[in-house]
């Protein structure tokens, strides 16, 4: 059973106690074993309302230099996910195309687009506001499966479809950080092979 919006603490206003350190063998244990959910083993439900906005309220609280916030969420749910298939079909090359952009957001509950919103600025290189919209999404993902959610991070040609982006809302120079979808996963998942992390450390 998923927890709930009214299982996670309140937003902190400014200058409330927050923590540096929060011992979890939960979180070191979500951290150790956490798989995405193949889009294709996504059920209902998703998370919804509240529980959703609790999702979002997690995912922002990532680091982001200059409190920028060069980001922003496109929630794709309901029937929201047949009309955002349909802005991609309408731009797609050919009858074939349109047909499998049409489904795009159909194969999952819920799907939260997070769109960096990088911009030039005087101080701040825009560099590090996409690896904020990059954290965010992965914030999104451990919040979603905190709370009892599976989710997938997937991005596609849509990304990197100046139509395509156009289609969704996004401004000439927003760019699609992910699609992450969300949903309850139809099956257990298990490891699967990963770069190895022991061959990409050296130390000066
Ligand atoms: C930016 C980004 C885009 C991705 N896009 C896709 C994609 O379009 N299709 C896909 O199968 N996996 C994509 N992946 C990989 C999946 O999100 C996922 O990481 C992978 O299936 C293994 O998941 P896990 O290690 O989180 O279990 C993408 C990952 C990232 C970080």
């Amino acid at each position: 059973m998923p927890l709930s919006a009214a299982d996670i603490p309140p937003e902190p206003a400014e200058n409330d106690p927050c923590v540096a350190v929060l011992e979890s063998a939960q979180t070191l244990a979500l951290l150790a074993k956490r798989r995405s959910t193949k889009v294709i083993h996504f059920r209902e439900p998703g998370p919804t309302g509240a529980d959703l906005d609790a999702v979002l309220r997690l995912a922002a609280r990532v680091p982001d230099h200059g409190k920028l916030g060069p980001w922003r969420f496109v929630v794709i749910e309901g029937e929201g996910r047949a009309r955002a298939g349909e802005a991609l079909a309408s731009v797609s090359a050919d009858s074939a195309s349109a047909e499998i952009a049409r489904n795009t957001f159909l194969r999952a509950p819920v799907c939260v687009m997070v769109i960096s919103t990088a911009q030039p600025h005087a101080k701040i290189p825009e560099w590090e506001q996409h690896l904020s919209a990059g954290a965010v999404c992965y914030a999104l993902l451990l919040a979603a499966h905190a709370m009892g959610h599976g989710g997938c991070w997937l991005t596609g040609w849509p990304v990197y479809d100046v139509r395509a982006c156009a289609a969704l809302g996004l401004a000439s120079h927003e760019r699609i950080a992910g699609f992450i979808h969300l949903g309850t996963p139809t099956e257990a998942p298990t490891e699967r092979v990963r770069a190895d992390w022991r061959e990409r450390v050296s130390r000066f």
